[in-house]
């Protein structure tokens, strides 16, 4: 009972007690016989108070039930929307997290959206929780100073990606304090893409961009450690669609109709023996 267990205690609104003609009765005399300085309550008919307090008796019960009813109703609704949120959030966000070669250059990503996206890091695994990774943070105003030393969409090299105007403007550089080594990279991995999952909640997307001239970009954002990746962020401007393979069918991207498609291969294929 949702009103008499948060609200009121029920011992103190028991309808039984209201059918109890002793016991009402008897509270009653004594209630009314205690002076008051508003009502004469002495004056009011006993009758016609037991009848009051019997409606309000009833209204405490009618109304008890009906929030009781609300409650369940919506803490049923909450948990299967959560559920639902749960179950389905993921798949979205890995189906939308789609490499992207191609931006809205009217969208300029600002540093609280690369701040949020890299604040994931302080919750992910690393190898003997050595945390390597650091983030160098560029927006707009900076972005000259990455763009010439990155190259995409190596599949694609007779299309010049990024297409003149579609440019990513915000990048994160992610460094590593140590000398790198296969722990690092399985680090950088688990980082990259929760960033990336990250950004997709956001609404935005990215690109990891392996393929960049390392000590010149180093020099040219003056960082004191070295990078081991570059992640593009911005708002998408490209279609990209999700084609099934079998694991031995060409793996490589491509273009149709303005469509970037993306074959992967099927999950039966991925699981061996
Ligand atoms: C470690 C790593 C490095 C990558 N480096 C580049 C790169 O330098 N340039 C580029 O255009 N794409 C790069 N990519 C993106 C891949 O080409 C992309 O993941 C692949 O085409 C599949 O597309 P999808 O991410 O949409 O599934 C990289 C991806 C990974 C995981």
């Amino acid at each position: 009972m949702f009103f008499t267990k948060n609200v009121l205690p029920l011992s103190s609104l028991n309808a039984s007690s209201c059918k109890a003609s002793g016991t009402l009765d008897e509270w009653l005399s004594q209630w009314s016989a205690k002076p008051c300085t508003a009502v004469r309550i002495r004056q009011v008919p006993q009758r016609a108070l037991k009848e009051l307090f019997f409606c309000f008796y009833i209204f405490i019960f009618m109304a008890d039930n009906f929030l009781e009813k609300r409650m369940e109703q919506y803490r049923a609704h909450s948990s299967a929307s959560s559920n639902n949120k749960s179950k389905d959030s993921l798949a979205t966000l890995l189906a939308k997290n789609r490499s992207t070669r191609g931006y809205d250059a009217s969208y300029k990503v600002r540093i609280d959206q690369l701040r949020r996206i890299v604040a994931v890091n302080n919750k992910l695994a690393s190898a003997r929780n050595r945390q390597p990774l650091r983030f160098r943070l560029v927006t707009a105003d900076e972005a000259q100073k990455v763009l010439p030393f990155i190259r995409m969409g190596a599949g694609l090299k007779e299309l010049g990606l990024p297409l003149a105007g579609t440019e990513p403007n915000a990048f994160i550089v992610v460094c590593s304090t140590i000398e790198p080594r296969n722990s690092t990279y399985v680090d950088l991995g688990i980082s990259v893409q929760s960033m990336l999952l990250q950004a997709v909640e956001m609404g935005l997307n990215g690109l990891c961009i392996m393929d960049f001239d390392c000590d010149r970009l180093a020099g040219s954002l003056q960082l004191q450690y070295s990078p081991l990746l570059v992640v593009a962020i911005g708002k998408s401007a490209e279609k990209i669609r999700l084609v099934d393979i079998k694991e031995n069918d060409d793996h490589s991207y491509y273009r149709e109709n303005g469509v970037h498609y993306v074959p992967k291969v099927v999950v039966e294929d991925l699981i061996i023996e």
